[in-house]
Parts: C-alpha cells; structure tokens; sequence
C-alpha cells in the first residue's frame, strides 16, 4: 500500500486511485477520484471498474439540488446513503462517460442549482456524512475526505473494482492493477487513523 500523503497528492493531481475498504467490512476496493477532476477521460477509466459510478457529496450540496434519499427506509446492510439519481438537463441520455462527467461537474460547482438536473438520472449521488471517515468508514467519506484532503472541493467519484470473472476484485487483484496501471492505493483504516494524528485525535 502507498501512504496517505502519497494518495492525496495523486487526487491533488487528479488521477485515480484505488482505496479498499476493511476485510470485514465490504472488502472491496473502488477507484476514486476528485468530483471536480472527473474529466470524460478519467469517468471512462473509472467505469472499467465495472462497479456503479456514484458521486460523494456533503449535505448541503444534497440540499441545494434538492436530492432526496432513494428510498424512505434504507435497510441496505452498510446504509450507503443513495441519493436520488440525477443526470444535467443539457444530456441527450446521460450514460456515456462525457455526459456523466458534464453531471458531476456541474453537481460540484458552487452556482448549480437544482432544476439544472433531471431526474432520474444516471449519476449517483451518495451522501457522505459530515466528519467523514472518523464518523463512517466507508467509501463514500473516504472520496470526500480525500478531495478535501487535497485541497479540492469536498466531493468525489468511486466505482467499485470487479476481476475479469465479475466478482469483487482481491487484495492481490487490486495491488496487481494499482501496479499495472500506476495507481496510488490506500486503505480506509489508513485513513483513519492518518487524520486522528495529524489532526490530534490521539
Ligand atoms: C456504491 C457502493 C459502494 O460500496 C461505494 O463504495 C459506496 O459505499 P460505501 O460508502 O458504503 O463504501 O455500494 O456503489
Ligand atoms: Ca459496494
Ligand atoms: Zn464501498
């Protein structure tokens, strides 16, 4: 595994990375990215993950474009926090990796408002909560956090990384395409505990 210093400076430069979660936990690993380095080209790369794309974002910007949980009731096993899905209104269908891409973006910049999205769409949008990875150690804090981290607006891309069979890819499978293709890869525990030290938690 690289270091958490090592991964905030490759979102910083926006590329991808790959970040596992706990083995007792979904013991998957997602690519991430900064939402607002999520180019055509780097939401193509991203779904080669073969998982669902989806956007980490804070409670406000949930707020001011209006989105509202997928379901009442959320009794998926881990609560990830889906959002109602969305795609901009200027998409033919929303699908291809350029108009995901124009979705997120204009999601994540500070003047976009909510009839600028039609809905349902095909992006994803995952609540994050507020305190990131020290309140829920999932990927959908960890995109943020690390955006954050960066020095970027608090909001980021994850897509779960399958093998060639479809099923979740392995430690070994993930440390072996962070190899191949040059990828920075943490885990969340990392995480974890590298924001209770340098923020004096411990
Ligand atoms: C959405 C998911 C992924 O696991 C994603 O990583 C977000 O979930 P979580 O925050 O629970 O890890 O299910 O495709
Ligand atoms: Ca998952
Ligand atoms: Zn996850």
């Amino acid at each position: 595994l690289n270091t958490v210093p090592e991964a905030v400076e490759a979102i910083r430069r926006g590329e991808v990375i790959i970040v596992v979660d706990a083995e007792d936990r979904e013991n998957e690993g997602d690519f991430v990215c900064a939402a607002e380095k999520a180019t055509p080209e780097v939401v193509n790369f991203m779904l080669s993950g073969r998982g669902q794309l989806c956007v980490s974002i804070l409670p406000d910007v949930c707020k001011r474009l209006e989105l509202q949980p997928i379901v009442a009731n959320n009794d998926a096993p881990l609560k990830t926090a889906f959002m109602t899905p969305v795609d901009i209104r200027t998409a033919r269908t929303g699908i291809t990796a350029r108009e995901k891409s124009e979705t997120i973006l204009r999601m994540t910049a500070d003047s976009a408002s909510a009839s600028e999205f039609v809905r349902p769409g095909h992006v994803y949008p995952l609540l994050a909560k507020q305190g990131g990875v020290l309140r829920r150690a999932g990927h959908t804090e960890a995109a943020v956090d690390l955006a954050r981290m960066a020095g970027l607006k608090p909001a980021g891309v994850v897509c779960e990384v399958l093998d060639e069979t479809g099923d979740r890819a392995t430690r070994d499978g993930l440390a072996a395409i962070a190899r191949q293709r040059n990828l920075k890869i943490i885990s969340i525990e990392q995480l974890i505990s590298h924001r209770r030290v340098s923020e004096k938690l411990i």
